[in-house]
């Protein structure tokens, strides 16, 4: 998920000091006056806690854990969303150690899992600072819980794997994985490869996505990426354009495994993923079908809608000195909303430089562009939840690129609005998960000849 940009007015007649809507205005929003109801009056912390909450559906956090959070966070205030959020992941952590392992598996797998997001809400409001050691030791905790669980699933346990690739942009690299398996048996199985987004990580993905997916005896893959959580901090690379540099491989080593089949695999890109899955897809014609959840043409374009003119003459004139300390103030002034600070903080630490102007570069050349819209041959579903304030009117376009600029387009692009009224209108439907998916498996069933999924509801 990226930011929220509703909240991003920056004035466009005072130039480049850049005034902005003063956040104590947000402070005064009733939370019963937006779409979903609010668990902070900061709209960029309210939206990241509903994504925590979110967890809950599927075993990933629980109601009450994340509420007594939410109790204790700070509107704007960073070091009191990490603090709620690490001290209720190291007394689930505690929980978790302490519970008897032969005596109850469950209890130490449901602990270990809710610790690692925790863990992983504490991280993220902490990108401003690389020194920040906070970047790194929450990681680590949150990976240890999370495979400490994952070693525990039923029927088969969740298996890591890594597998070496090559972009011109980085060098050689490792994607890394996880593979969930439905079923005991080595039959071979529908299979949907999931990526995640801007900064979302494949933990995560196992909680709002493979849940779902694994329930219907369809084998489950999460991988990342440079620029993503694991690979940025083990591997020091940022987000790269050449994504089927990480993709690809993983299609590779599913083609070995005898419990994948691989005439059924799906390509699911999360948030920033509807851009990075149909990138990977345009150079693979191997998967059957790929789902952008929600549909964005380019990142770039939503937030250049939010900046000021100004702002934009300013990259437009290609002086980045200026740009990039535009971008510097605000990152230092919490008088900014959190979701542009956010924005900055992150997409730096992301994209792996201290320059703005760069990543701003960057960013424009990782979009749904004609030339890979061209040369998708696979169906492609493409979701938008109505009220979804951060990606805009993309959806629409991307689905107008997809239908209208492909051959075949009409036939081959599915649309799906997920709506407010039935609580599905999120950005990518988070909170949702069981409409969702219950609609991409449905259509999915249809791209893979009428299959009939399996009732093997886990845990
Ligand atoms: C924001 O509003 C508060 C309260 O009205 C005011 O004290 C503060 O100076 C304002 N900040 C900015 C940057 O305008
Ligand atoms: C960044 O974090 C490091 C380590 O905690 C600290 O020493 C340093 O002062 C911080 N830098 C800034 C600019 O806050
Ligand atoms: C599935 O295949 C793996 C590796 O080839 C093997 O170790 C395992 O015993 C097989 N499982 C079943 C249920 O056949
Ligand atoms: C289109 O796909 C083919 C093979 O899948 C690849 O060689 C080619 O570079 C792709 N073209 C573009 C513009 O992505
Ligand atoms: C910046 O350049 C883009 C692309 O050429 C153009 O569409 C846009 O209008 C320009 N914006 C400003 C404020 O100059
Ligand atoms: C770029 O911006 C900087 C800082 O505002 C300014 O000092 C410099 O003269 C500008 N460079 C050009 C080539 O306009
Ligand atoms: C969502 O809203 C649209 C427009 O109001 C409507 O056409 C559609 O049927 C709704 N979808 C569902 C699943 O209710």
């Amino acid at each position: 998920m990226f930011v929220s940009m509703s909240m991003l007015l920056l004035s466009s007649s005072v130039a480049m000091t850049l005034a902005v809507t003063n956040t104590t205005t947000a402070s005064s929003t009733s939370p019963i006056s937006s779409p979903m109801f609010q668990l902070s009056s900061d709209a960029e912390f309210a939206f990241i806690l509903e994504e925590y909450l979110s967890l809950a559906n599927n075993q990933g956090a629980n109601t009450g854990e994340v509420l007594r959070i939410a109790a204790q966070i700070v509107p704007g205030d960073y070091e009191s969303f990490y603090l709620a959020f690490y001290e209720m992941a190291e007394r689930i952590h505690t929980i978790a150690e302490g519970v008897s392992l032969s005596k109850d598996p469950v209890g130490v797998r449901e602990a270990h899992f809710r610790a690692a997001s925790y863990y992983r809400g504490a991280d993220f409001f902490l990108h401003g600072n690389w020194s920040d050691p906070r970047i790194y030791t929450l990681w680590e905790q949150q990976l240890t819980s999370f495979n400490k669980a994952i070693a525990l699933l039923e029927p088969v346990p969740g298996g890591r794997f890594s597998v070496q690739t090559h972009s011109d942009n980085v060098g050689d690299y490792d994607v890394i994985g996880v593979f969930y398996k439905a079923l005991e048996c080595n039959d071979s199985l529908p299979t949907i490869l999931v990526g995640n987004g801007y900064d979302g990580a494949q933990e995560e993905s196992y909680h709002s996505a493979c849940v779902e997916i694994l329930k219907r005896g369809v084998n489950c893959v999460t991988y990342e990426g440079p620029g993503q959580p694991t690979v940025r901090r083990e591997q020091n690379i940022g987000f790269i354009p050449d994504w089927w540099t990480a993709a690809s491989p993983v299609m590779d080593y599913l083609s070995a495994r005898p419990d994948v089949d691989m005439s059924k695999v799906a390509l699911v890109g999360v948030s920033f993923g509807g851009t990075l899955a149909p990138r990977a897809a345009s150079q693979d014609d191997r998967y059957s079908a790929v789902v952008a959840i929600d549909g964005l043409k380019s990142i770039q374009q939503v937030i250049e809608q939010q900046l000021p003119d100004e702002l934009m003459a300013l990259f437009n004139s290609t002086n980045s000195t200026a740009f990039d300390q535009v971008f510097t103030y605000i990152q230092g002034d919490d008088t900014y909303p959190t979701e542009f600070r956010w924005l900055i903080d992150w997409s730096l630490f992301a994209f792996k430089t201290h320059s703005a102007y760069d990543w701003f570069s960057r960013l424009g050349d990782i979009t749904m562009s004609k030339e890979i819209v061209a040369n998708l041959t696979m169906p492609v579903f493409v979701a938008k939840g109505q009220d979804d304030t951060l990606t805009l009117q993309e959806p629409e376009q991307a689905y107008k690129m997809l239908t209208t600029q492909r051959a075949n387009g009409e036939a081959l692009t599915h649309w799906h609005e997920f709506n407010t009224s039935l609580g599905a209108g999120e950005h990518c439907s988070i909170g949702a998960e069981a409409q969702l998916w219950q609609v991409v498996m449905e259509w999915l069933s249809g791209v893979w000849g009428d299959v009939s999924y399996a009732n093997s509801e886990r845990h």
